[in-house]
């Protein structure tokens, strides 16, 4: 049995054939090795390839180059199919459906034993908070309560790993909260969870693990506190002590006053600046307040995309 649940080898898809074929892969050499009991946010623009990831993973689509294996076995085993929970990021349904009904075909579509087919529909239901709507038309349905049947019949199967592409989108804040909720308990249960997603904030909160993507190719990936962990300092200046505040200012990638006449400055990681401050700090004593910077999510992400575009132009230009 394989120590991960998905794992990718230099997966690359271009869509398009002979001269239909489009000049930049969609997913390019993307390795990514998840492993078990771990929630994987996947972050990126749009465009960046998110959706063509999961249609590989689900093998909706085949790649035109690398591996994918789900689980252990490759993508598309029928095996390792029946225990995956999926939502597409554009699920269609039938609008003259009542929502028990649509799951129902689900659940048959799944083999789940007809004997318990009607207890699975209805945990199911209580789980979106749905019960309610057990026998109302989908045509009827909002876009977030379809977003919460959707998600209804990702959790069927009782999954192994649900994979969801965009679960969030579409839902009220109470929505997100409470779909937060399940994706946790999903993974207290033992359920692996790989989800793609915009909302970092979100991701932030639930995630062990994200990824992000641009442009088909992935910028980084691992644990979230790890990527977020200490980033530099920042110091604080008492009210008084304007000179000190300008010794440093320089080496300083941010500066701003504060209210009470003092100054809060912002630096890199940078050893040897670490070694003159904690020098200030040992002078200065109280006057100095130095504390450990972290970024979140969404500074990191921005960052991370900028610094690869920066990067792509460079090279363009040849730099
Ligand atoms: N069927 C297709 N045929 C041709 N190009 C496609 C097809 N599907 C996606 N693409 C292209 O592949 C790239 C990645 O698209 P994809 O849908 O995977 O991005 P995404 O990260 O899911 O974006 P979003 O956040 O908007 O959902 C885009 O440039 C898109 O135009
Ligand atoms: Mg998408």
């Amino acid at each position: 049995m394989s120590e991960y649940v998905i794992s990718t080898e230099n997966l690359s898809k271009t869509y398009g054939f002979l001269f239909w074929k489009k000049e930049k892969p969609s997913l390019d050499k993307l390795t990514l090795k998840i492993p078990k009991g771990v929630v994987f946010g996947f972050l990126g623009p749009n465009g960046a390839g998110k959706t063509t990831t999961i249609k590989l993973f689900m093998d909706l689509i085949k790649p035109s180059s690398g591996t994918v294996s789900i689980l252990g076995k490759p993508a598309g085993d029928i095996e390792v199919k029946r225990k995956i929970g999926f939502l597409p990021d554009a699920p269609a349904f039938s609008q003259y459906l009542k929502a028990y009904e649509f799951l129902m075909i689900c659940a048959k579509l799944l083999r789940i034993p007809s004997s318990e087919r009607k207890k699975r529909i209805e945990e199911v239901l209580a789980k979106v908070k749905m019960t309610e709507y057990a026998k109302s038309k989908l045509g009827g349905f909002s876009r977030g309560m379809l977003q919460r049947i959707g998600i209804a019949q990702a959790m069927l199967n009782k999954p192994e790993i649900l994979i969801l592409d965009e679960p969030l989108t579409g839902l009220d804040p109470h929505g997100r909260q409470e779909l937060k909720d399940i994706i946790i308990a999903q993974k207290k249960a033992g359920t692996n969870v790989f989800f793609s997603s915009h909302i970092l904030s979100d991701v932030e909160t639930m995630c062990d693990q994200i990824g992000i993507l641009h442009r088909g190719k992935l910028l980084c990936h691992g644990e979230l506190n790890s990527l977020l962990s200490e980033k530099g300092c920042r110091v604080m200046i008492a009210a008084g002590k304007e000179d000190i505040a300008k010794e440093l200012m320089p080496d300083s990638i941010k500066s701003h006053k504060l209210n009470n006449g003092g100054w809060e400055l912002e630096f890199d990681e940078d050893e040897k600046f670490k070694e003159k401050l904690n020098l200030m700090k040992e002078k200065e004593g109280n006057f100095i307040t130095i504390m450990p910077s972290t970024e979140n999510l969404e500074t990191f992400f921005f960052r991370t995309i900028e610094n690869n575009i920066k990067t792509v132009n460079l090279n363009a230009e040849g730099i």
